[in-house]
């Protein structure tokens, strides 16, 4: 309760503070440059610019003031213009300083674009932050627990991580469970869609046994990882990512002792697990403390929560709480660095759309997932999807 009347004060502020700023943004400029350099040697706004929550101004340099003189000053125009409300960039064009101020931290929508350097093995756009969009490699992780209240949009984020996957020039073979069967029907055909108890059990009862395999295959060829298996052996082994939509509906405690075996064991064999939940307690494992198996999963995604409590245990911290109500807006935790990030919004009618384009028009038979330049669609099909048995 404490916690909400914080956040909503927290909120009301940013809407009262950032126009204001906005409008002192020139006037901060123009008096931090007249107090750092004096008149002979004073940098000259040459162009000033309105962008949607700020300003960009262009500022000729002259002599004896170079670039970098200019950039040591980044923190004295932060302080003016607004400090922690404002976003400060300083970059270089000729003998030009761009000097780049926003109120808007973060925006507030994205739609998602396939469009996104493919770093890593398991890429995925998680989202963006006050430095871009950040894109995580889900195979270095390996496992990512989504938490947050209903509508914070872990669903949509489970959309995003899976249509990245599977335009991936190797996808993995995705198991995705959703035992409320609500909304990944149309990913049907693509991935192993499992949305009743008694399978759920036998597909993680069948993935221990396939990360049993797989520790024996990288013993007995003297692999460490199976980074380094498929770097030298012919027949590589795919990936394998496991996805739950609400952790809280898993409940069997075979099924929820596979799944904490596979969080602890099974990182060195290409097996990786993506879970979300409204509210991951200790009480949705009854085999063991949920504490336990939570501490495997090194990424944290944590939309809006109510309270402190529900922050701390998604993310080891309270800031899930004071997130503003916008959705899709998130922390992102990757170890021990903690990011705000707004999250790509996709929307599933649109992969349908398209996947029906292709299957009924001219790019049947030749679904390319990436054109040329290495920029993806959504929602194409591959053909090179590998599969392992769940039943
Ligand atoms: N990244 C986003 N950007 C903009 N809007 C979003 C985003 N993610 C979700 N939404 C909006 O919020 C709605 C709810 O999202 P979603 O179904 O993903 O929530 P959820 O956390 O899975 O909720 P539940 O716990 O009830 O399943 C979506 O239908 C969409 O309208
Ligand atoms: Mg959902």
């Amino acid at each position: 309760m404490k916690e909400n009347i914080f956040a909503e004060i927290k909120n009301d502020i940013r809407s009262i503070i950032m126009p204001m700023l906005n409008m002192e943004i020139p006037l901060a400029v123009t008096e931090t440059i007249e107090a750092l350099w004096e008149d002979k040697r004073r940098p000259q706004i040459h162009a000033k610019k309105k962008i949607a929550n700020g300003y960009t101004f262009t500022i000729a340099l002259p002599a004896g003031v170079s670039f970098k003189d200019f950039y040591s000053k980044l923190d004295y125009f932060k302080d003016a213009a607004g400090g922690n409300n404002v976003q400060v960039d300083i970059s270089q064009s000729g003998k030009m300083a761009i000097l780049n101020i926003s109120t808007d931290l973060l925006g507030d929508y994205f739609t998602y674009s396939a469009d996104y350097p493919l770093k890593g093995i398991l890429p995925i756009p998680i989202g963006y932050s006050k430095r871009g969009l950040e894109v995580i490699d889900l195979a270095s992780l390996p496992h990512m627990l989504i938490g947050g209240t209903t509508g914070g949009g872990k669903s949509n984020a489970i959309h995003v991580i899976a249509n990245s996957l599977l335009n991936l020039p190797e996808p993995p073979v995705i198991v995705l469970i959703d035992l409320k069967m609500s909304e990944y029907n149309y990913l049907e055909n693509r991935v192993m869609l499992v949305t009743e108890l008694e399978t759920a059990c036998q597909a993680l009862d069948r993935l221990v046994q396939e990360m049993r395999k797989r520790q024996l295959l990288l013993k007995q060829s003297k692999f460490v990882n199976i980074g380094k298996y498929n770097a030298k052996c012919v027949t590589k082994l795919p990936y394998i990512v496991l996805i739950i939509d609400e952790l809280a509906e898993l409940k069997d405690k075979d099924a929820q002792e596979d799944l904490e075996t596979l969080l602890r064991l099974c990182r060195s064999v290409g097996i990786c697990n993506v879970a979300a939940t409204q509210r991951p307690s200790s009480k949705i494992f009854t085999s063991k403390s949920f504490g336990d198996a939570k501490a495997n999963f090194s990424g944290r995604l944590c939309y809006q929560v109510i309270s402190n409590i529900d922050s701390r245990i998604i993310l080891d911290s309270g800031e899930g709480a004071l997130l503003p109500s916008i959705p899709g807006r998130a922390m992102w935790r990757n170890g021990r660095e903690l990011i705000e990030i707004q999250t790509p919004y996709l929307d599933p009618e649109e992969v349908q759309q398209i996947e029906q384009f292709q299957t009924g028009g001219k790019a049947k038979g030749q679904q390319a997932y990436r054109n040329s330049n290495g920029v993806g669609r959504i929602g194409c099909k591959t053909n090179t999807t590998p599969t392992i048995s769940i039943r």
